[in-house]
């Protein structure tokens, strides 16, 4: 049941997708056709008319294989191109097949293909439940041995990040990174307009907002697809009432927790940065982050990944901007991350060089230049990091102190997260619906969750 509304889903977002790109100006448009039409090149899985033949990429021996993802941001795209560099130095060729629109809209492009018979060479899920049912259905290729040669089980840590790719024992992802969401990207240039200083945690950000919007400013940038909204509320749902909270919902479905006093006050948050952020009118995560880069905003809760944004733009962490993990109150970090997925392929070639793939995006330089560029932290601890900003080294260090939780993703289904995703949507955009109200549904969902 569950399966085939998430293949529905799959084929309502590629009509939307190809809807969307009607609207788009014309430079954009004809970049993402060249793009679809070197995807569209590709050849997988010996299910296209171009079954089985294996495309040179002019170095002996290499092939071509598409990888998917949603990384279309500026500090996104330089990560991926680190790569794609890698992977391209062992005589291969990563051939990009960026899906625009954050992960709500590329995940069921990236299932229909999957399902529908035109598998990529591979694909970015965040680990966790995300691609459970394709894993179950067959569909990706046991990494196991790979694994077990390389001894993925002693180089990557916390060994949750490991555990989130495997099922039943066998192991079908390679993590890629940590990527935490609980963080709130301060604007040290908007805070200094307005004649305030940067604050050090919410309740202080929250009482510099007047002088903020006194001087034009949005206080909180907010993108307003719903999985932004939701990314809201579970940061101040740890901020305010703590990691054990959180693991209270999102972890034992506790529903008489959610529906409580505690749970209550978090609501009360949210509400505050719905009213915060009620001029801020992006919709992508990184138009928001760019108000917070231009200092037309305080603030934005946002994962690590804005800190990709902040480096493209030439600013730097301390000076131009300020990080506080956990709000500045519950300083904590979140393994969930992104990870790999390898379609089965009909193509022998093709499945050696997704095992190269796999390897590389493992290796310890890769590791490093990848995770400077995305802001996220490496899944290997025994990497020279030298380099990083002291957003980084914030983050290492709460890794360090083994202050984490579980993303989302890792405790709940997709079906259950969507849900919840649909409900602060219309929260943030409904002034009328009452944190109470909110609360009620958010118990609801949460009591029938998966
Ligand atoms: C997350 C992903 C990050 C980042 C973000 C925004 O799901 O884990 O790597 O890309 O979406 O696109």
């Amino acid at each position: 049941m569950e399966r085939r509304a998430t293949i529905a889903l799959a084929t309502i977002a590629v009509v939307v997708l190809a809807a969307a790109g009607c609207g788009k100006k014309k430079s954009e448009k004809s970049a993402e056709s060249d793009k679809s039409a070197e995807m569209g090149k590709t050849t997988e899985g010996g299910n296209t008319a171009e079954a089985g033949k294996t495309e040179e990429s002019g170095k002996s021996g290499g092939v071509d294989l598409e990888v998917t993802h949603w990384w279309t941001s500026g500090g996104e795209a330089a990560a991926v191109a680190e790569f794609a560099k890698a992977f391209d130095a062992t005589g291969n060729h990563w051939v990009d097949g960026a899906i625009a629109g954050s992960g709500d809209v590329a995940r069921p492009v990236m299932i229909s293909r999957i399902t529908g018979g035109k598998p990529m060479g591979a694909t970015q899920f965040n680990h966790g439940k995300q691609a459970e049912e394709l894993v179950q259905a067959g569909l990706m290729r046991d990494l196991t041995d790979l694994a077990t040669k390389e001894h993925w089980k002693n180089i990557i840590k916390p060994s949750s990040l490991l555990d989130s790719c495997t099922l039943d024992g066998k192991i079908y992802c390679v993590p890629v990174n940590i990527h935490s969401q609980q963080w709130l990207w301060l604007s040290n240039k908007a805070f200094q307009d307005a004649g305030v200083p940067v604050p050090t945690n919410w309740d202080e950000f929250v009482k510099a907002a007047p002088a903020l919007e006194k001087a034009g400013k949005v206080p909180l940038a907010q993108g307003q697809q719903s999985w932004q909204t939701t990314l809201t509320f579970q940061v101040l749902l740890v901020a305010i009432a703590g990691p054990e909270a959180y693991n209270k919902v999102f972890g034992e479905k506790d529903k008489a927790f959610a529906a409580g006093p505690e749970m209550a006050k978090v609501f009360a948050a949210a509400d505050m940065a719905r009213k915060l952020s009620a001029k801020s009118t992006a919709q992508e995560w990184n138009q928001a982050t760019s108000m917070v880069i231009k200092g037309e905003a305080g603030g934005q809760i946002m994962g690590d990944w804005a800190r990709g944004e902040f480096q493209v733009a030439g600013q730097v962490a301390g000076k131009d901007y300020t990080c506080l993990p956990g709000l500045g109150v519950h300083e904590v970090i979140q393994t969930g991350g992104d990870a790999f997925y390898f379609p089965k392929l009909q193509d022998e070639a093709k499945s050696k060089a997704q095992e190269t793939l796999a390897s590389v995006m493992l290796s310890k330089e890769t590791q490093v230049a990848f995770n400077l560029k995305k802001g996220s932290l490496p899944v290997r601890g025994d990497v020279d990091l030298n380099a990083a900003d002291d957003c980084m080294k914030k983050g290492l260090a709460i890794l360090a102190k083994g202050a984490v939780i579980q993303a989302p993703d890792q405790l709940m289904s997709p079906d259950s997260n969507t849900q919840i995703n649909d409900l602060f949507s219309e929260f943030f955009k409904t002034p009328k619906m009452t944190p109470a109200q909110a609360q009620k549904r958010f118990a609801d969902l949460v009591a029938k969750a998966k």
